[in-house]
């Protein structure tokens, strides 16, 4: 399973991608409110600044919701970096623009998924990622990871090229559940990746282990 960091943050990025198991980011318009990022310059800005500390897909999202603007946006988002993968909502006109951008060769994700009939149809459409939220499903009492299985299954009976990426992912067993559905991707806050290495008996290992070293080393 490949793993992105869900964040528009530069120092929480270069730290994913020092551990040395980053394989992409997702931003989207809130992300980077909360960076404070503004302005179409800083914005494409601050796009190629993440493409420069990752190796990897990163997701851009594009603001306008009609099909001409979503393409001038997506086109513009596209040219300004090849690691740039073009993040389109679950709508009609995105629908629309993920057929055209995939007939192009343009890699896109599709944002807003909250069931598996969306899923469908993106991946009918081209989509080079599906963006599943499974946090937001679970906020309202429904089981976000069912619906990964869902989606699974569906793209399995016909071999869809279509990545699932695992979005809203909020905590650690989120990834390891995700993990064992088969989700190609997640994507989740670093708070969660960092939460995988965590194990008492691994401290407790490890502690005991330099206590005997020095012990015998003295
Ligand atoms: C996905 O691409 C979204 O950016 C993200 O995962 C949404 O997560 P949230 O529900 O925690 O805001």
């Amino acid at each position: 399973m490949k793993f992105f960091i869900d964040t528009a943050n530069l120092q929480q990025i270069k730290e994913a991608q020092d551990l040395g198991i980053l394989d992409g980011v997702t931003t989207n318009p809130s992300l980077m409110a909360k960076e404070g990022i503004s302005g179409y310059d800083n914005v494409m800005k601050h796009y190629k600044a993440i493409c420069e500390i990752v190796d990897g897909d990163v997701s851009a999202e594009v603001i306008a919701t009609d099909y001409d603007g979503m393409i001038k946006e997506g086109e513009a988002l596209a040219d300004l970096h090849e690691q740039i993968v073009v993040k389109v909502p679950m709508i009609k006109d995105g629908v629309k623009a993920i057929k055209y951008f995939s007939d192009k060769g343009i890699r896109t994700n599709c944002t807003l998924i909250f069931s598996s009939g969306q899923a469908l149809l993106a991946a009918k459409a081209g989509a080079t990622y599906v963006s599943p939220f499974i946090g937001r499903l679970d906020d309202i009492s429904t089981d976000g990871l069912r619906l990964i299985e869902d989606i699974r299954i569906i793209f399995d009976n016909y071999a869809y090229d279509t990545q699932i990426l695992a979005a809203s992912v909020r905590h650690t067993m989120h990834i390891i559940n995700c993990a064992e559905i088969g989700a190609n991707v997640m994507t989740g806050p670093l708070s969660a990746i960092l939460g995988l290495l965590k194990h008492p008996l691994t401290d407790s290992g490890l502690a005991q282990f330099l206590a005997d070293h020095a012990k015998s080393n003295k």
